[in-house]
């Protein structure tokens, strides 16, 4: 992660090249007015908000750094949001290190920084068109049927399954969870005193990650092994009867 003192070094660094680039050719290529925020958001909860926190988008991915706290700072210190919106966009690109690059780009990557510069350490919920720009697909429970549940992940890429809670019988169970968001998952499970019983392949695109297991009566935990999905909110009870 980065430090504070280097992550204020790299926004003024984009403050002073916004400003060239401003002065250069009147270009305005960073600032939201062509952004499409609507957009921006959903690929931001699509694509970034598995490893990132950003409390506006609802996302609250734990392997990188929480937006809304790494941007307090500039803001408060008046770089205002166009110059945030530099440094996410040179971020997409061009990340340090764990990040991967360019997970959106062209004008993507500039709805996204948009969005994350409109959202970030600002408190409230967003409005309008932004309020209903992403939904989370409906929880519901499950039970199983000739010992075979089905949990898929949420489609939209948000850290949940679509089952909150599913029920099955004693014996043989195979859990599938179908994965149809860019974002990797699996599904696994464990007992109530965190013995794990069975953990699926990562799948992302479509695919299916599958346990195969037998459960005897009592309380047991489904969740993702990824890291930070499951503390972001990816997980569900099983109770077998
Ligand atoms: C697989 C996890 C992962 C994904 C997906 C991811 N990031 Fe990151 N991100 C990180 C990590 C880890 C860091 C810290 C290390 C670094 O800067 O590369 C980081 C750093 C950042 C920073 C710098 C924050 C700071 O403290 O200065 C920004 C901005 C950012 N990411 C935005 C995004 C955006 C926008 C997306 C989606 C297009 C995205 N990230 C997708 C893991 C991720």
């Amino acid at each position: 992660m980065q430090s504070p003192r280097r992550r204020a070094a790299l926004v003024a660094t984009v403050a002073v090249s916004a400003l060239a680039g401003l002065a250069g050719c009147g270009g305005d290529d960073i600032k939201g007015s062509r952004a499409d925020l609507v957009h921006g958001k959903q690929l931001f909860v699509e694509r970034c908000g598995a490893c990132h926190t950003l409390t506006r988008a609802g996302t609250r991915g734990t392997v990188g750094p929480d937006l809304d706290a790494a941007f307090a700072q500039s803001i408060e210190d008046g770089f205002g949001r166009d110059t945030v919106q530099g440094v996410v966009y040179e971020q997409i690109l061009y990340p340090n290190s764990e990040m991967p690059a360019k997970l959106v780009e062209g004008q993507s990557a500039h709805d996204v920084a948009a969005y994350v510069a409109n959202a970030a350490a600002k408190g409230g919920d967003d409005q309008g068109a932004l309020a209903t720009a992403v939904r989370r697909a409906e929880q519901r429970e499950a039970t199983a049927e000739n010992g075979r549940l089905e949990i898929d992940a949420d489609p939209t890429g948000q850290l949940a399954y679509v089952v909150s809670a599913a029920t099955a019988t004693a014996g043989a169970l195979q859990i599938d969870s179908r994965n149809a968001s860019t974002v990797p998952h699996d599904i696994a499970l464990e007992s109530s005193d965190g013995t794990e019983l069975g953990k699926g392949e990562t799948v992302s695109g479509g695919g299916v990650s599958t346990v195969n297991t037998d459960v005897r009566p009592g309380r047991y935990t489904f969740f993702c092994s990824l890291p930070g999905h499951r503390e972001g909110g990816m997980e569900g009870t099983l109770t077998v009867r």
